[in-house]
């Protein structure tokens, strides 16, 4: 289940409240979208198409058997699922291509060529919602490629997910792939409830009902009076204010740090803009960082506890899934005392308790969220950072949806390519 704690330095609850009252607008807009308004992606956990006709697509690959899915995707088109891959470690192996380093790219061939040799079956599922990422029709091409050498007819083992209408969509009709489309409106980092997302989680194992659950659930929290993300953005907007410009997502539990990766694109993406809405040059950004506990303390928390005073962090715990007991051998006990016997997630409990502690001792900021690791909880919780994000651009009166820099390098590149520069 979702819940938030809001604890350390500065603001009165009564600030926060103030802040988010002015997001009341914005949240019915929210609450009323569809897939045809801009915020779509808040209504695709209750957008019943989208949902049978991945259900279909997931059955008709599930009748093949793959022993391997291989993603082929860069950015909001692979982060969620990946994220979501990691955390709940589904029955069917996963690999995500989203690089154009050869050694990365190499090591899945050979997996694959693995799988292929022995007679089984993958599903190569390229994700991207333009259709013309440099970097993922790369991997891609080279990708089908190895299917192909080994399966005749490699085209059934292909699922396209795109955008209605881009040049992989008409490609992906003439090869005969099967094709999913990613809804207009939903950009790519809000796509983890889409098709972009759903494909490769459900074929996967993965209970993509429960996941929509969770983010109706957290929808249906976040538009009610004590809206969770708009006190979350109130507040991160308040320390933004104040000069902080660096948000923390420190997660208890390493088997979630591929959500962090997907918080941090989600966050990084949609808040940092040079212009507002209002066309005026603000360079407005919120640089997002990833902490796993208890590991990076011993990297980072001395610049935590004493650098300055630039950061707001959102720890996130969760259960875990194993239990292990140390031992008890007396010679060992003048090592560390009072761990023997111990589990080890007691002392992961002792240790976030203790950093909690000394957060509020030195007054830093930060909210709490807790959270299982399981389907429902997981929706929950992206569907809520979504909103979250999306409320703080409001406040920041920036658009969250668009990526005009991103977009500048992307140009540059093919240009160089274009000219066989390098
Ligand atoms: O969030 C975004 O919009 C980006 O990160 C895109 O997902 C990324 O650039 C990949 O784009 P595409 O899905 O068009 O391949």
């Amino acid at each position: 289940m979702l819940s938030v704690r809001f604890e350390g330095a500065g603001f009165a609850k009564k600030r926060i409240a103030d802040v988010a009252k002015r997001l009341k607008k914005v949240l019915v807009k929210l609450e009323r979208s569809s897939l045809d308004s801009p915020f779509a992606f808040a209504s695709l956990p209750s957008d019943g198409a989208t949902i049978r006709s991945i259900d279909a697509a997931v059955s008709l690959k599930r009748a093949l058997h793959p022993q391997l899915i291989v993603v082929v995707g860069i950015g909001g088109s692979n982060l969620g699922a990946q994220a979501l891959v990691e955390a709940l470690r589904p029955k069917t192996k996963v690999l995500f291509a989203d690089t154009v380093d050869p050694d990365v790219l190499s090591r899945i061939i050979v997996q694959m060529q693995d799988v292929l040799r022995q007679g089984k079956n993958i599903v190569l599922n390229v994700v991207t919602k333009s259709g013309f990422t440099v970097e993922t029709i790369a991997n891609f091409e080279i990708l089908y490629n190895v299917l192909a050498r080994h399966r005749r007819n490699a085209n059934e083992f292909v699922v396209a997910t795109t955008d209605k209408g881009s040049k992989l969509w008409h490609l992906a009709f003439k090869r005969n792939f099967s094709v999913l489309e990613i809804p207009k409106n939903v950009g790519g980092r809000y796509s983890v409830f889409s098709a972009a997302g759903l494909f490769p989680l459900g074929l996967a194992g993965v209970d993509i009902r429960e996941l929509l659950k969770g983010a109706s659930f957290a929808n249906r929290l976040c538009f009610s009076q004590k809206s969770p993300a708009a006190q979350a953005a109130s507040w991160a907007f308040l320390n933004y204010r104040k000069g902080r410009t660096v948000y923390d997502h420190f997660f208890f539990a390493s088997d979630l740090e591929g959500i962090g990766k997907w918080c941090r694109q989600l966050v990084a993406e949609s808040l940092g803009k040079e212009f507002d809405l209002d066309g005026a040059r603000k360079k407005v950004g919120i640089l997002p960082t990833v902490s796993l506990g208890t590991t990076d303390l011993h990297s980072l928390g001395q610049l935590y506890f004493g650098g300055p005073d630039a950061r707001f962090t959102q720890f996130v715990t969760s259960h875990f899934n194993e239990q292990l007991k140390l031992p008890s051998y007396a010679d060992f006990n003048n090592l560390v005392p009072n761990i023997q016997k111990q589990d080890l997630s007691s002392i992961m409990r002792c240790v976030r308790e203790g950093v909690l502690k000394s957060y509020r001792s030195a007054g830093l900021p930060y909210i709490e969220a807790r959270l299982s690791k399981d389907e429902f909880s997981l929706g929950a919780f992206m569907q809520a950072k979504m909103l979250e994000v999306v409320l703080l651009a409001h406040l920041l009166n920036i658009n969250p949806f668009d990526q005009p820099a991103v977009e500048s390098y992307k140009r540059e590149s093919s240009k160089l390519l274009a000219k066989k520069k390098l």
